[in-house]
């Protein structure tokens, strides 16, 4: 059954703005002003694992030669570069994102069509897609119920989604080391690697958001009100989520 009630996927963060319904602004201006250090951080963060564990994710899900992929939240293209290298067909690739920062660094990289959207309101026709990817981006969305409902629509029937995101560990040794590790010392090296002070920000924003998250079981019923016949989530290290949905 469609969930027509709305879902954040966390509360307001008063610490980067008053109200929810400055979040959108604060986002992308973040995203704005950092796209040209994103990749740099991402390598720093993930020690140099992420396109290895980004395509081997995207190889899980299905996604094979010959498919149409939209790859929403694109960014610098870190999961579209992968799932490029798996369709070997840079046009059947599309990327969408709200950041013109971030659309204009991966420009610069990719041959392939960049649509300037929000994934709440895919600028996309129905059943257009074999496979909808987004990397790390769940927590920027204003309600996830209305988010994976425009995902299941642009899918074609027996379409895959597949979504990439860091979860708060269960166990609470693991969460204070992941803590520490991605509230204090990431942010300090991204400002230190950078010398951008809106880089630190945004990882001290990463963290904030990953511990304020609604559940996992959440994020899995709502892909399953979407409207998805299939939906789970496969964990690694009681971390690394990679939530998928199959469209009957
Ligand atoms: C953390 S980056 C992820 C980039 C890439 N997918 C990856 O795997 O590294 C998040 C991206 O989501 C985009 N974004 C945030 N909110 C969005 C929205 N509502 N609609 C579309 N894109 C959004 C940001 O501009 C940013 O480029």
């Amino acid at each position: 059954m469609k969930s027509e009630q709305r879902l954040e996927p966390h509360p307001a963060l008063p610490d980067y703005y008053p109200d929810l319904a400055q979040r959108p602004a604060f986002v992308r201006g973040m995203f704005d002003r950092t796209a040209g250090y994103y990749d740099r951080v991402n390598q720093l963060l993930s020690f140099g694992s992420g396109s290895w564990y980004r395509r081997r994710a995207l190889t899980r899900a299905g996604l094979k030669p010959g498919m149409t992929v939209l790859d929403v939240a694109i960014g610098t293209g870190l999961v579209a570069r992968q799932a490029l290298a798996i369709t070997g067909d840079s046009q059947a690739v599309v990327g969408l994102d709200v950041s013109a920062g971030m659309l204009a660094e991966v420009r610069r990289l990719l041959n392939s069509p960049l649509i300037q959207g929000l994934m709440e309101q895919l600028p996309v026709a129905d059943e257009s897609f074999d496979f909808v990817s987004m990397g790390y981006a769940l927590r920027h969305v204003a309600d996830l119920n209305v988010t994976f409902r425009e995902f299941h629509r642009v899918l074609r029937p027996g379409g895959v989604l597949l979504i990439l995101e860091i979860t708060r560990p269960t166990q609470p040794f693991k969460r204070a080391i992941l803590k520490f590790y991605l509230g204090r010392v990431i942010p300090l090296l991204s400002r230190l690697t950078t010398g951008n002070r809106d880089m630190q920000t945004l990882m001290r924003y990463y963290w904030d958001t990953i511990e304020n998250c609604v559940p996992p079981e959440t994020i899995i019923t709502a892909i399953r009100d979407a409207g998805f016949a299939e939906a789970g989530c496969d964990v690694e290290f009681d971390l690394f989520r990679a939530y998928f949905g199959r469209k009957g």
